[in-house]
């Protein structure tokens, strides 16, 4: 990640400096150091500087143009904010813990730097709306990250899809053969899921997508802000419209966090078939060398990790929905501290998210297939049953006494010891009349496979059909939503400070 080495030079002071508090003319006392220490932020929500700088310069610009502040002070403020970006981006700026946030600390460290006039900064303004737009700007950005890497993989199942396409394997019901399909099939089954999963979390950022600032504590303001004009500078399409709801709702982030549990629901189920299929009981595939470890004891082992952790951080992201939900529920109007808690869970689920399409999608292009056992496989089980039944189907049999024709025809081999291809005419005969030579044309899984010519089926032309239609969906681009960088301080979406 870009900039993750100067982040790790970053420092966090907890040493006593006699900063001054923004807020400390009403109290009397110092704060006690267990509660800077309890109450702070800033550990977790420097991440947000690049947006909370973004945010603070359109809104210096507003002030400016609007007049609530001379258009003179608005400029030296801009220009203290790209200064301040400039530090922390080169890993020279000290976040304080006794400055609690992201904002407080930005805001007092302008205000050391360019005087008296940086106290006009937050006019019109308030914590609350200014923390709702700077994880409005983020969750865009990683939105948009996301759904890129969510492309990413699909891509790669296409790939996949596309080099497979001969090939047949067992498809499962219950974990039971069921019926021979297209490995292609299979795997532009999971493409749809995250096609599906795309389509949740764009539509979720419409609903992000809209401007909180202005809202202010949670009243509006009596001076005369211009909300449409920042909502320009900052690329959003629509401005919040009652800001009570504007400082006090998370749903966005809900959204995102359903969005990517369903996400990791479908990525759970890629990784358990990776376990599955690289057991020697399966025996589908071959992990590589470089998505596999080994045991600390057994020395034969090659196990599937990347697989299993992409499983279990499946559990980690519900969690994070849960706990998101949790602290929203019955909390009371406007903006609670409470809050200050979505944080922790939204980035974890941001990073661990990304981390786990990054290595599926880097793991699935080097994952081995053995076909030929994939195609015995298929061929094992009496996976053609089906088409016998739909064989009698065709010379006029009711399906239901089709299936229980074929029901004993498969106890009969069963118990026979015999394979479907190895009775002869007379044993299929002795089933039902209908039988006639041209049943022995219907027994190989690729004949099996090749009828299932219904829309959406596993004929190698309906998968096709499939795998254009996906790689035409992945062609169309994500709608363009270029935010203007008013700040000029925002280098795409990952900031310095992911971790
Ligand atoms: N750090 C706070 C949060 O994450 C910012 C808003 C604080 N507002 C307040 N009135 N204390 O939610």
């Amino acid at each position: 990640m870009p900039g993750e080495s100067r982040a790790k030079k970053t420092k966090t002071s907890k040493a006593k400096t006699k900063t001054v508090k923004l807020w400390g003319g009403r109290f009397a006392s110092k704060t006690a150091r267990t509660v800077e220490a309890f109450t702070e932020s800033i550990s977790f929500d420097k991440r947000l500087w690049r947006y909370d700088i973004e945010g603070s310069i359109a809104h210096a610009k507003m002030l400016g143009r609007q007049g609530i502040i001379p258009e003179k002070d608005a400029r030296s403020i801009i220009r203290g904010l790209k200064r301040i970006a400039e530090k922390i981006t080169v890993g020279r700026f000290v976040f304080r813990e006794e400055l609690e946030d992201i904002h407080m600390n930005i805001e007092s460290a302008l205000i050391e730097d360019i005087g008296p006039a940086g106290g006009k900064l937050h006019t019109a303004r308030s914590r609350n709306d200014q923390i709702a737009l700077d994880l409005r700007l983020y969750l865009r950005d990683e939105t948009e990250e996301v759904t890129g890497l969510i492309r990413g993989l699909v891509a790669g199942l296409l790939d996949l899809a596309e080099k497979r396409m001969g090939d047949a394997m067992p498809g499962y019901t219950h974990l039971q053969r069921a019926q021979p399909v297209l490995l292609s099939h299979h795997l532009l089954a999971y493409a749809e899921m995250l096609g599906r999963d795309i389509e949740r979390f764009s539509e979720a950022l419409k609903r992000t997508n809209t401007l909180p600032l202005g809202s202010c504590a949670l009243a509006g303001t009596s001076l005369p802000i211009d909300r449409d004009y920042v909502a320009r500078l900052l690329g959003f399409e629509s401005v919040s419209k009652n800001s009570m709801d504007s400082v006090s709702d998370r749903d966005f982030i809900i959204e995102f966090l359903c969005d990517a549990s369903v996400l990791m629901m479908h990525l759970s189920r890629l990784s358990e078939e990776i376990v599955l299929w690289s057991t020697t009981e399966f025996n589908f595939i071959e992990l590589p060398d470089a998505f596999a470890t080994g045991s600390s004891m057994m020395p034969q082992k090659k196990n599937p990790d990347v697989a299993e952790l992409a499983r279990g951080k499946t559990g980690r992201v519900y969690g994070n929905l849960m706990g998101m939900l949790t602290i929203m529920k019955a909390l009371p109007l406007t903006y609670n501290r409470d809050l200050q808690e979505d944080k922790p869970l939204l980035f974890d689920t941001v990073d661990t998210v990304k981390a786990v399409l990054r290595v599926l999608s880097e793991m699935l292009p080097a994952i081995k297939f053995k076909t030929e056992r994939l195609l015995a496989a298929a061929t094992e089980g009496f996976s053609t049953a089906t088409d016998i039944a739909e064989y009698l189907v065709k010379k006029g049999m009711p399906f239901r006494e089709a299936h229980g024709v074929v029901g004993r025809l498969v106890l009969y081999a069963a118990g026979s010891g015999k394979t479907f291809e190895a009775l002869g005419l007379d044993e299929f005969r002795s089933f039902s009349p209908l039988f006639d030579a041209s049943v022995f044309g219907l027994l190989t899984p690729g004949r099996s496979v090749s009828s299932k010519k219904s829309l959406g089926g596993s004929a190698p032309r309906q998968v096709k059909k499939q795998l254009r239609a996906r790689k035409l969906l992945l062609k169309k681009k994500s709608r363009a939503r270029v935010a203007t960088s008013s700040a000029g301080v925002r280098k795409g979406p990952a900031g310095p400070f992911e971790k």
